[in-house]
């Protein structure tokens, strides 16, 4: 897959997934996955190619918080905000993370190196609070640890 070129891409992972019953999810994962976001003008493209309305697609990309419409920063670092990790301090890493990198969840750095997000449940319940950086799960995360990996992220 050509990912220099968007709207290839996206055209050859609706192929992929046109024939599947209940396509639409499966493909916008397949197309964050390879992009890092749904970009907005891909909206209509994917509603033609799945048979389903603009508005359907538009529902589901706004409903899932998973889902970006923007282009995430260098690095993406989700915060667990579910019950668990609420009652260790979650709040307080997310509220010092947003402090930390001058950004608001669901937003990025003003050097585009790190995007902050929040997850539900990273499955380290027990070991809560929990974060994720791209692909990697930290678990019993302080705040000095947290500032710490931030300063990594923001020096890389
Ligand atoms: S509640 Fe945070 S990892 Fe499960």
């Amino acid at each position: 897959m050509n990912k220099s070129d968007p709207q290839q891409l996206i055209q050859e992972l609706i192929g992929l997934h046109a024939t599947q019953q209940g396509a639409l999810l499966p493909l916008l994962h397949a197309i964050q996955d390879q992009l890092g976001f749904i970009p907005p003008d891909a909206v209509g493209e994917i509603a033609t190619g799945l048979n389903l309305s603009r508005a359907e697609v538009h529902g589901v990309i706004t409903y899932y918080h998973f889902f970006r419409t923007t282009a995430p920063g260098k690095h993406v670092v989700q915060i667990c905000r579910a019950e668990a990790c609420q009652a260790c301090g979650a709040d307080a890493l997310l509220a010092l993370a947003e402090k930390t990198l001058g950004c608001a969840v669901h937003e990025t750095n003003a050097k585009g190196s790190v995007t902050l997000e929040p997850v539900y449940c990273l499955g380290l319940c027990a070991s809560s609070p929990a974060m994720q950086v791209d692909d990697t799960l930290h678990a019993r995360v302080s705040a000095d640890r947290l500032t710490k990996i931030l300063s990594q992220l923001e020096a890389a």
